[in-house]
């Protein structure tokens, strides 16, 4: 029997209630957790890419990762105010679906949140360089990314040496050490135990609201309706495909749910948080990128042949390079710090720089906050016994789980070392997809084999949400690259295999271990020691 072990949502209820934690955080800073966890990469980022897949239709592709994202926040408040208990996506599916699901969404967060924290430090090595650079300092290009790496291993598996790619292999980019660096402060900091208080992140969404409301001030003057034709001018597919990538500007809005323990009344406040920030975040992004279209344009970028070129690609970064060495203004496709691109080309180099600041003050703490996910949701499945004890090893001193702290960061670093931020996030996206689709196919499961359980929210109009919510996680997925539709099957395939030859026989749930304690023990009084098995 497949499909059998569910992990009583009585017993995880227990668990909670006995740990007790202080229901400290209202509405308002749950608002501020979700718009803390939101904003970072995608928006000061990744707007480059969505120009270049979609064009001006970029504007369409924000609303319908948006509507997206909202359906399932809808889906996720339900579960949230039922099971106010962390662990997110996979402790729901647990409780409903069963453990092999579970599982399966245990194993695609971890796509979501290694990756998404890779993407996010590229996306702040954009920011340090950028800064450095305008600065005076030139920061060497062979440790500022890694284009040409990926030029020369494109072109070692056969891709034809074509002008593009040449020229991206002369940027001389190797490896991002910077991204690298950010990653390793991030582990270190989760490492001695540093979790970002409520004060600092609502600090940092101020910092990073206000340079956004700055950029829509200088930007919407200044713009000029012609530059938003064509809309469309890769079609429909386009603006899907940059549908699927700006996604991931959303992603994070359920840093909120995984609070829930802590929140006063989570029943009202959960569901207010998670759609208050991502309607607070879905507004400020559809201005921002109106204001970087009509501020200076965002038409697509084409190769030798006509064809547009694949964002995130070795060609792109060697069409751009040749671009700008020929003394043409850089096209705001080409800016790896997109905002802040638009703002020098406007003539406003002091208020870039202030944004660029923006950024590389604000986006650690999204690094931060992806990682630390990471690392509860391994600890959350290792305490269940799906995987190692050993890897849940708390230190002696700190009081933090390091050894999965480790693992985590270290894979970051490396995806992040040699890896561009729009593949990195695409590859977080497709994991992010999935478990979105099964918190969806989780709270219709839950409404039919548990009807009378009482439901302190309710998704509205569930049976029209929860299957929009699944089609639409779907479509985006089916928009992604071929290689970001790859990975999830890819890595799930991984998964199945540790499943069975580990972590089935191991299952505190399969051997009728019920009531484990929860993970939060890592954050310091209680010691949280692995069951033995
Ligand atoms: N939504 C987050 C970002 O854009 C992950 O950086």
């Amino acid at each position: 029997m497949l499909f059998d072990r569910v992990k009583p949502l009585d017993a995880i209820l227990a668990t909670a209630e006995k740990k007790g934690l202080t229901r400290s955080l209202g509405a308002f800073q749950l608002t501020m957790l979700g718009i803390g966890g939101v904003i970072g990469t995608g928006i000061f980022v990744l707007t480059s890419e969505a120009a270049q897949k979609a064009g001006p239709g970029m504007l369409l592709s924000f609303v319908a990762a948006g509507i997206v994202c909202a359906v399932a926040a809808l889906c996720y408040s339900e579960l949230a105010s039922m099971v106010p208990v962390s662990g997110s996506a996979y402790t729901y599916t647990y409780a409903v679906v069963g453990e092999l699901l579970a599982w399966m969404v245990g194993w695609s967060l971890i796509l979501e949140y290694a990756l998404g924290a890779s993407a996010v430090s590229v996306g702040w090595s954009n920011h340090a360089i950028g800064l450095l650079n305008a600065s005076g300092y030139h920061f060497p290009a062979a440790i500022s990314n890694a284009d040409a790496l990926m030029a020369h291993v494109q072109m070692a598996f056969g891709s034809p040496p074509n002008a593009d790619l040449l020229a991206a292999a002369a940027t001389g980019g190797w490896i991002n050490v910077p991204a690298i660096v950010i990653a390793l402060v991030a582990m270190s900091l989760l490492i001695v135990g540093t979790t970002e208080s409520a004060a600092v992140n609502a600090v940092l969404v101020a910092i990073k609201l206000l340079a956004l409301t700055a950029f829509c001030i200088i930007t919407l003057p200044a713009m000029k309706t012609g530059y938003f034709t064509p809309l469309l001018p890769t079609g429909t597919i386009g603006m899907f495909g940059a549908a699927a990538s700006i996604f991931f500007a959303y992603v994070g809005f359920d840093a909120v749910s995984t609070a829930a323990e802590e929140t006063k009344n989570p029943q009202r406040n959960v569901p207010i948080g998670l759609i208050g920030s991502l309607a607070i975040c879905t507004i400020f992004y559809l201005v921002v990128a109106s204001g970087a279209i009509g501020a200076i344009g965002a038409q697509p970028v084409v190769g030798a042949l006509g064809q547009v070129l694949s964002p995130g690609s070795a060609e792109i970064a060697g069409r751009c390079a040749s671009i700008v060495a020929g003394g043409a203004i850089e096209p705001l496709v080409c800016s790896r710090e997109a905002l802040v691109h638009v703002l020098q080309v406007l003539g406003h180099p002091v208020m870039g720089w202030l944004v660029g600041l923006a950024a590389v003050l604000a986006l650690p703490s999204v690094v931060l906050m992806m990682m630390y996910g990471q690392t509860r949701i391994f600890f959350t499945m290792a305490r269940d016994g799906l995987l190692p004890g050993r890897l849940a090893a708390i230190h002696p001193r700190f009081r933090t789980p390091h050894v999965v702290t480790w693992v985590t960061g270290i894979a970051t670093a490396l995806a992040a070392a040699c890896l561009p931020v729009g593949k990195l996030a695409d590859y977080s996206n497709s994991g992010t997809l999935f478990a979105f689709a099964m918190v969806a196919v989780s709270v219709m499961v839950l409404r039919k084999a548990d009807p009378t359980r009482h439901r302190p929210f309710r998704t509205p109009l569930v049976w029209l949400v929860a299957p929009v919510a699944i089609i639409g996680c779907l479509g985006l997925y089916a928009s992604l690259t071929l290689s970001a539709i790859l990975v999830l099957p890819g890595w799930g395939a991984v998964g199945l295999l540790v499943y069975f030859l580990y972590s089935r026989p191991r299952s505190h749930v399969g051997r009728g271990v019920v009531d484990v304690p929860e993970p939060e023990a890592y954050t310091g009084t209680e010691p949280p020691v692995p069951a033995t098995h």
